[in-house]
């Protein structure tokens, strides 16, 4: 018996990284997965391994900037697999040449970056809900960030369509809690996924490496364990919570690492 058997997933943005991880463990543990993606070829690979290792799945086309698109995707799973107990609300970008700073920023790319990370969050629960309120439940999971709880030097439209996505997890708990739907997110930090190698030199992963608390770099499974237990009955009495995967880089004072190269060198 799975860990979430008999249960039905809609993963989207699950050919590569995050979402790629996600879905391939919800189908290990016994759940019928739909990977819905722009990149279709890649979903059907993902598809294609999935059922190569005994497990259950679909591919099909998202575009989640789309709302036609996002309710297509819905419709599909139910259609497809009688029923949606699983939504992973993952797809979500960045751009780090058009979302600067406030002053700088190009207001087109906030508009696209609110509706690609914060609607489609909106759009996918709200087509979905009606579904799992007939079923008798389920489990909504949006993919937040980090960048949703800090301020950094770009990217202010991407941390705050990510703080948009903890608040709005917060609210999807409280207004559908009682037909037993659970929402949480979980915030990565730097995971090592396509992605994220091919936004950011090897310098830029050194200065993340310098101050994690632990002495690696997350991994795409470290994202995907955590999605397969809030998607289980184990985290059944927790919702509204956005999950901090990070490595500890965000627990201590922002100095440590500078502290000790200072003291080291005092030793030395
Ligand atoms: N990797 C990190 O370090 C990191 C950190 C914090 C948050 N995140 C978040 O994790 C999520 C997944 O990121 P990832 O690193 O796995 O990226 P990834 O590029 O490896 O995978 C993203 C997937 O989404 C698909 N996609 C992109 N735009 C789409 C669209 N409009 N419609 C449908 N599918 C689309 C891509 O084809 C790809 O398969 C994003 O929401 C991202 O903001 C990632």
């Amino acid at each position: 018996m799975g860990r979430v058997q008999d249960k039905v997933a809609l993963v989207t943005g699950g050919a590569s990284g995050i979402g790629l991880s996600s879905a391939t463990l919800l189908a290990k543990e016994g759940a019928r997965v739909v990977i819905a993606d722009f990149n279709v070829e890649g979903a059907k690979e993902a598809v294609n391994k999935i059922k190569a290792q005994g497990g259950e799945a679909a591919g099909i086309f998202l575009d989640a900037g789309d709302e036609t698109s996002i309710k297509e995707a819905v419709e599909f799973t139910v259609e497809h697999y009688g029923k949606i107990s699983v939504l992973f609300n993952n797809v979500g970008a960045t751009n780090l040449k058009k979302d600067l700073d406030v002053v700088n920023m190009d207001l087109d790319e906030w508009d696209r970056l609110m509706n690609l990370n914060l609607r489609s969050v909106l759009l996918g629960s709200r087509f979905a809900i009606p579904h799992m309120i007939k079923a008798g439940g389920g489990s909504i999971i949006n993919t937040a960030s980090m960048a949703g709880f800090f301020g950094d030097s770009i990217r202010a439209a991407y941390g705050a369509s990510k703080a948009g996505v903890v608040n709005l997890t917060r609210y999807l708990a409280a207004q559908y809690g009682r037909h037993f739907i659970r929402c949480n997110a979980v915030a990565p930090g730097l995971i090592f996924t396509p992605a994220a190698q091919n936004n950011m030199p090897p310098a830029v992963l050194d200065i993340f490496a310098k101050y994690n608390a632990l002495p690696y770099h997350g991994e795409p499974d470290d994202i995907g364990n955590t999605v397969l237990f809030l998607a289980s009955e184990e985290s059944k009495f927790i919702t509204g919570q956005t999950i901090q995967v990070e490595g500890g880089h965000y627990i201590a004072n922002p100095t440590i690492s500078d502290f000790e190269e200072f003291m080291k060198k005092k030793q030395g």
